[in-house]
C-alpha cells in the first residue's frame, strides 16, 4: 500500500515536471498547474487515499507528497518565467526598428493653378480687411439678375445665356449673385470677397468654357467713391501682376454705375482683366440700404483668364484635363 502510492507520487512528479519543461505558452502552463496542483488536481486525489494508511506511514507520505508539490511547483515557477522571458524578447524582435530600410516613397501633391491664383487673391484682399463668402452655384432667378437690377427683359442677359433647371432656378453666371445673399444678412460697413464656380451657355474653345471660376469683389460703407476702387483694383492687381500699367475703361454693368473696365498692359497689350463699377443704388434698395447714407464698389474677374495670363497657357481646357505632365508644371 505505502510502497504503491509513494510509487504513484513519484511517477506524478516525473510526469508533471517532463509536461511543464515541454509547456510552450502560458496558457498550457496553466492548465498542467490545474491539473497537477489544483483543488481537484492529482496530487489532490492521491493524497485524498491516504486516509486507509496506517499511523506510521502517513507522516511518510506525507513528507513525499511536499516534496512532489514544492517540486512541481518551483518546476511551474522556473518554466513561467521562461516563457515570459521569451515573450518579451520575441516581442522585442518583432518591433525591432531598421533604420537601414529604404524608405516608403510619398508623391507630393501640388497646388492646381486655379487654386493658386484663388489662394493668392484671397490672402492679398484678406490683408486690406476683406472676409471670405460663398453661396450656392445653383441660384434663382432674383439673386443672379433680378436683384442685381437685371429685370427680366434686360438686353444685358443676352451675354449671360446659362442653364436653366426644369423648376425656374438656374447655374448662376456670375458670382455676383453672392453680393445680394451677403448684404441680405449683413449691415454695412461690408468689405468681402466672394470665390466660385460660374457657368454660360458658351461653347467650348481654347478661351470659352461652360463652366470656370470668378472671384467677386463688394465694399459698402458711408462714403466710398470712385477713388476707393481705384486704388483697391491698383494694390491688387500690382501684388498679382507687378507693377505694369492699368487703365479704367468706362463700360456697362446693370448692377453699377458708373461701370468700368480694367485692362493691364502685359507685353505690350492691353489685357481686359476684370470688370468693376460703383454698386448701383437699385441694387442698395433691393437688399434694404439706403443709398443716401451708403455707397460702394463691386468688381468682378475671372481666375482662369488671371492664370493663362500669369502661367502664359494657351488653352484654358488645359486647366480642367486633369493631365499630369501639365499640372507637374505649377
Ligand atoms: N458679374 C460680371 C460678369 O460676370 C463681372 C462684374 C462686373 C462683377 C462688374 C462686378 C462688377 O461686381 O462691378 O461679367
Amino acid at each position: 500500500m505505502t510502497s504503491n502510492l509513494e510509487t504513484q507520487l513519484l511517477a506524478l512528479q516525473q510526469e508533471g515536471e517532463k509536461a511543464i519543461a515541454a509547456a510552450d505558452t502560458l496558457e498550457r502552463l496553466e492548465e498542467l498547474r490545474v491539473n497537477y496542483l489544483g483543488k481537484k488536481g492529482q496530487l489532490g486525489a492521491l493524497l485524498r487515499s491516504m486516509g486507509q494508511m496506517s499511523a506510521e506511514e502517513r507522516p511518510k507520505i506525507g513528507a513525499i507528497a511536499n516534496t512532489v508539490k514544492e517540486s512541481l511547483q518551483t518546476s511551474l515557477d522556473k518554466q513561467r518565467a521562461a516563457l515570459e522571458a521569451s515573450q518579451i524578447q520575441a516581442q522585442l524582435e518583432a518591433e525591432t526598428l531598421d533604420v537601414t530600410m529604404p524608405g516608403i516613397f510619398c508623391p507630393q501633391g501640388r497646388i492646381h493653378p486655379l487654386n493658386g491664383i484663388i489662394d493668392r487673391a484671397l490672402d492679398i484682399f484678406v490683408g486690406m480687411g476683406y472676409t471670405v463668402a460663398q453661396g450656392p452655384e445653383m441660384e434663382t432667378d432674383y439673386y443672379n439678375f433680378e436683384a442685381l437690377n437685371t429685370p427680366p427683359d434686360h438686353p444685358a442677359r443676352d451675354m449671360q445665356d446659362t442653364f436653366y433647371l426644369p423648376d425656374g432656378n438656374l447655374l448662376r453666371t456670375h458670382t455676383s449673385s453672392v453680393q445680394i445673399r451677403y448684404m441680405e444678412k449683413e449691415e454695412p460697413p461690408i468689405r468681402v470677397l466672394a470665390p466660385g464656380r460660374v457657368y454660360r451657355r458658351d461653347n467650348v474653345d481654347a478661351t470659352h468654357s461652360a463652366v470656370f471660376h470668378q472671384i467677386e469683389l463688394l465694399a459698402i460703407d458711408e462714403g466710398l467713391t470712385f477713388t476707393d476702387l481705384k486704388g483697391t483694383v491698383k494694390m491688387f492687381l500690382q501684388a498679382m501682376f507687378g507693377d505694369l500699367p492699368i487703365r479704367f475703361r468706362a463700360s456697362y454693368f446693370p448692377f453699377t454705375e458708373p461701370s468700368a473696365e480694367v485692362d493691364l498692359q502685359w507685353n505690350g497689350r492691353w489685357l481686359e482683366v476684370m470688370g468693376c463699377g460703383m454698386v448701383d443704388p437699385n441694387v442698395l434698395k433691393s437688399v434694404g440700404y439706403d443709398p443716401e447714407i451708403y455707397t460702394g464698389f463691386a468688381a468682378g474677374f475671372g481666375v482662369e483668364r488671371f492664370a493663362m495670363v500669369l502661367h502664359q497657357i494657351d488653352d484654358i481646357r488645359r486647366l480642367y484635363a486633369s493631365d499630369l505632365r501639365f499640372l507637374r508644371q505649377f
